[in-house]
């Protein structure tokens, strides 16, 4: 399977707009059809009996459907494997789910879940009570070149200078959250309780972000899948929390600053930065992104 790319190669108007005919998508705009593989097929203003410039194709991603969802495949040539999903769930299976348009770019979408010191003070009534701003590590255990896991561990400050990652017990930590790139992100809270999140970038500009609350509670998938859906409200209240502040940073990430705290944010940009596929579809200006 695949899909289109809504970006019409002609004069770029968006092809969702238009409607598919004998098979093949019309573009709203000039009637320009193109197949599943992005080939244009059909140029009205050329008539039937003209051929048709090769130069004029649509881009077309291969897709998969699994857990769900259906990922989309950027990179060159055709993927080795099937998308990587966590593999932790333990047969967690009822959820629910809730998504929304953001309009931030990827990274600041995906980064605020990466992090782990604005509890405190973003969601200082909700999951950040308690006051911990004092950040230990954060420790950080990568897994390979496209996945990590981040084991928070944040404390009052009673002056007590903050740990380094690899002076933290990690067996007293629970709580983790895994990250699999380009964007697919899992809070383990216990093990019958995860929230799920995938980023999808819509543009440079906006991202949806899908939000999944697995949980076991009865394990009587219908009633747990109730249960989420009850709990789904606050999921979503504390999301807006975020919303409220991710909203107002700036797109261009290369000129922040940051601290100890912000370590997986940094692994994240060392993986993004150097994945010069999904900057080119995002319309990312590669000269930007390495000054
Ligand atoms: S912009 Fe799509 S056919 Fe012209
Ligand atoms: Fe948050």
């Amino acid at each position: 399977m695949n899909a289109l790319l809504d970006d019409c190669p002609h004069r770029h108007a968006r092809l969702s707009l238009g409607k598919v005919v004998n098979g093949n998508v019309q573009c709203p705009y000039h009637g320009f059809e193109f197949d599943g593989s992005g080939r244009t097929v059909k140029v009205p203003a050329l008539g039937r009996s003209s051929e048709i410039p090769k130069y004029l194709r649509a881009l077309s991603i291969p897709v998969y459907e699994t857990h769900g969802i259906i990922w989309l495949w950027y990179g060159n040539g055709d993927p080795s494997k099937p998308p990587r999903f966590f593999d932790d769930l333990d047969g967690l299976s009822a959820y629910s789910e809730y998504s929304e348009v953001w309009s931030v770019s990827l990274p600041r979408a995906v980064e605020n879940q990466l992090d782990v010191f604005h509890l405190p003070f973003v969601h200082y009534n909700t999951i950040g009570r308690g006051g911990k701003t004092l950040v230990h590590g954060p420790l950080v255990k990568v897994l390979d070149d496209y996945s990590f896991i981040i084991y928070p561990f944040n404390e009052v400050d009673r002056g007590q200078r903050p740990l380094r990652g690899n002076e933290i017990d990690a067996s007293r930590l629970r709580n983790y959250l895994w990250f699999i790139y380009p964007n697919v992100w899992e809070n383990y809270i216990s093990r019958n309780m995860r929230i799920i999140a995938f980023f999808a970038p819509i543009d440079s500009s906006s991202t949806k972000i899908y939000i999944r609350l697995y949980m076991r509670v009865t394990s009587v998938k219908v009633i747990d899948r109730a249960i989420t859906k009850l709990l789904m409200p606050f999921n979503t209240y504390v999301l807006h929390q975020d919303r409220r502040v991710v909203l107002t940073q700036s797109n261009d990430i290369m000129y922040d600053k940051l601290i100890h705290a912000d370590y997986p944010i940094a692994l994240y940009r060392r993986m993004y930065l150097k994945d010069k596929e999904l900057n080119k579809l995002l319309g990312n200006a590669p000269q930007k992104l390495h000054e």
